[in-house]
């Protein structure tokens, strides 16, 4: 197991839309293990494949950042199938280190996956864990929080990092 570089906003790869996991091979079983590492290392609530450089359709959430054996899933080939009410709280993301804003999101949701064994699941979540779910699904489609919004905030953001970045303090 190892703890993997994390990329950083604006890199591409985050940018792009992951594939879906074909079969499900050793290779997949090690770097599902270096995700969950090296989304406790973080530490964060999640992490998707593309945050690591890999453009497939992995995600690991655990709202317990570890705490819970049972908190901690792992999805492949996520899909979201059903959506309701909306909530809108701060949020963050281990790609876009040091910003945090409101986005809005489904409030509950029900979302359909193959666990790390190949089996089919469906789970209805709410609260933070639909929340987390959601954000870590839209790494899977090459989308940031930043995406969700408003055009004056994203901004604002945008160019707060872009001023990091030529100060050489983001990373
Ligand atoms: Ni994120």
């Amino acid at each position: 197991m190892a703890v993997l570089p994390i990329l950083h906003y604006p890199d591409d790869r985050l940018r792009r839309a992951s594939k879906p996991v074909g079969t499900i091979t050793d290779e997949t079983q090690a770097l599902i293990d270096d995700m969950i590492e090296t989304m406790y290392a973080a530490p964060g609530v999640g992490l998707a494949a593309p945050q690591v450089g890999v453009s497939q359709q992995i995600m690991v959430v655990d709202i317990s950042v570890g705490k819970d054996p049972e908190a901690l899933y792992v999805m492949i080939n996520p899909r979201i199938v059903k959506k309701e009410g909306e909530i809108k709280e701060e949020e963050g993301c281990l790609s876009v280190p040091e910003f945090s804003e409101g986005v809005p999101r489904a409030a509950s949701l029900e979302v359909r996956y193959l666990t790390r064994e190949g089996r089919e699941q469906t789970l209805v979540a709410d609260g933070l864990l639909a929340k987390a779910i959601q954000h870590e699904v839209d790494h899977l489609n090459g989308r940031l929080f930043l995406d969700r919004l408003s055009p004056l905030k994203r901004d604002m953001i945008k160019r707060k990092i872009r001023k990091a970045i030529r100060q050489g303090s983001y990373e």
